[in-house]
């Protein structure tokens, strides 16, 4: 009898009592590259936007469904629809998942890529094949993400006062196509006017036309690197690196900016510099970030605070051979500190204007008005020093959670390695395990917990993997 019909049944029995928290389910994909992660909190379904790819995956990584959005005929210097016809110049490009957005309360999955000038649709969040809009006729306002695959778009959806869904839209310059007359901040509508439901024709989903939008001098001299975008109390972040033209140095700044939730003209935008900075060395580029309560350790420790904390990964710029370098650093800021900062810059500006009742206009427009200056800016940076600087691999993803009041933050790095790290109270931090999700497959930022944080999700360009975030119960 051949020795396999014996091993066969004892594999089957070893696959089934391997406990079930020491398996890491994997999705993979080697013939698309992984752009971003989204998920629906309440169901665990887990949305994946890939090159030329969707996919609709269960919390346990199976597939439920893929979509195919590319390659399609397109050029950055026409307008779609694009027919070969009227632009000769058209040919099969492939489609980069720009922006991938979970509206729970709509049940609908927004999704833009990099072809058609950024175009975006909403698609059903149980069916992803299921398109519920997309503009076929789009007016120059209709386009959103960047329609270059290096150019990065950050976004977020949040209701206003009155329940209105909007989306807010960060993206880089672009030369080619119309990109370079969008401004690099800008709100959307998501729902269609009046008695125009979802029609296809409808030109007033996902255009800034009738909504804000920010008004800077040459866009090409705000050509921001986007990072990530979040709601925190009433207001929308935005955190992005540019490079300060105007300087002599020329060097590259992390800023913050904050708007009202509810100002449809963006006479609240302030922002101001982030720096994250050691004895040794300065961190000037934002990588990653999340936003989140730290543990009682950490809140009452150093930081002492009582709200969310930003979590910043930044990498050092290495003028001589103008790159990033691999050295990095986590830095952390109270989101009351930022505030503080922000509203102190938004009161001397108020000031500078020469009222005379300075203290009123604060009180009567926290958020602006017409007379009020706008938009802001400050000079004075808000510091940091690193809790933790890394010299072999760059940061590239951070996500955090709380065992037991100790905060622990997960840190993604360029050589496909998770790091988990404990963030001691008085900004002592100490990394006590390392994992290879995919070695020199650089990890992306969206690292997504599930609505437990029992599981994190980690992606690099072919592969997703859920991990154990908490430690086993023995
Ligand atoms: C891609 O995946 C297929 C099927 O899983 C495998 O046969 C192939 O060798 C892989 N190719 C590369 C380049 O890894
Ligand atoms: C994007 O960046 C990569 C690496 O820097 C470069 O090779 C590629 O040509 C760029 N793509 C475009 C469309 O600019
Ligand atoms: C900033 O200003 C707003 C509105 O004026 C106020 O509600 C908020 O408490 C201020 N935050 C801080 C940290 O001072």
């Amino acid at each position: 009898m051949p020795l396999g019909t014996f091993l066969l049944p004892v594999l089957c029995f070893l696959g089934a009592v391997i406990p079930r928290g020491l398996q890491y389910v994997t999705f993979s994909r080697n013939t698309t590259k992984f752009l971003h992660l989204s998920m629906d909190l309440e169901s665990g379904t887990i949305y994946l936007g890939a090159t030329n790819f969707l996919f609709q995956l269960t919390s346990d990584l199976l597939m439920k469904n893929v979509v195919q959005t590319g390659p399609v005929l397109d050029s950055k210097d026409c307008l779609p629809p694009v027919s070969k016809l009227e632009c000769p110049q058209a040919h099969h490009t492939d489609n980069h998942n720009k922006l991938l957005l979970v509206n729970a309360v709509q049940k609908e999955l927004i999704v833009c890529g990099s072809v058609h000038q950024g175009i975006c649709e909403k698609r059903s969040l149980t069916s992803i094949d299921h398109v519920l809009f997309r503009p076929e006729s789009p007016g120059d306002t209709q386009y959103v993400a960047a329609n270059d695959p290096n150019i990065t778009t950050v976004g977020l959806i949040a209701y206003s006062k009155d329940e209105v869904p909007l989306l807010f839209v960060g993206r880089g310059y672009t030369s080619r196509g119309v990109g370079g007359g969008i401004p690099p901040i800008t709100t959307r509508n998501l729902r269609a006017h009046g008695g125009d439901v979802q029609a296809t024709d409808s030109h007033s989903i996902f255009s800034y036309e009738e909504t804000a939008k920010l008004a800077v001098g040459r866009l090409s001299e705000y050509n921001h690197h986007f990072i990530k975008s979040f709601t925190y109390r009433s207001s929308v972040y935005f955190l992005f690196y540019r490079r300060d033209l105007k300087s002599q140095s020329r060097e590259y700044k992390t800023y913050i900016s904050r708007i009202c939730l509810d100002d449809s003209h963006y006479y609240s935008y302030v922002e101001l510099p982030l720096l994250c900075q050691s004895k040794a060395n300065t961190y000037s580029l934002l990588q990653a970030a999340y936003v989140t309560r730290p543990g009682k350790d950490l809140a009452q420790g150093q930081l002492d605070t009582e709200g969310e904390v930003l979590f910043a990964a930044f990498s050092a710029w290495q003028a001589s051979s103008g790159k990033l370098s691999e050295e990095s650093a986590l830095c952390v800021y109270a989101m009351e500190e930022v505030d503080r900062l922000t509203n102190w810059t938004r009161d001397v500006c108020y000031m500078r204007d020469g009222k005379s009742e300075e203290g009123d206009t604060l009180y009567a427009y926290p958020c602006g008005s017409d007379h009020t200056p706008s938009p802001m800016a400050s000079r004075v940076p808000l510091e940091a020093a690193p809790l933790l600087e890394k010299t072999e691999a760059r940061l590239t993803a951070v996500a955090v959670n709380v065992e037991d009041g100790h905060t622990i933050a997960f840190l993604g790095d360029s050589r496909g390695r998770l790091h988990k790290v404990y963030l001691g109270a008085m900004g002592d931090a100490r990394i006590y395990a390392s994992l290879a999700i995919q070695l020199n497959s650089m990890v992306s930022g969206d690292l997504l917990f599930d609505q437990l944080q029992e599981h994190l999700f980690v992606m690099t360009q072919s592969m997703v993997r859920a991990i154990k975030s908490l430690p086993q119960k023995t």
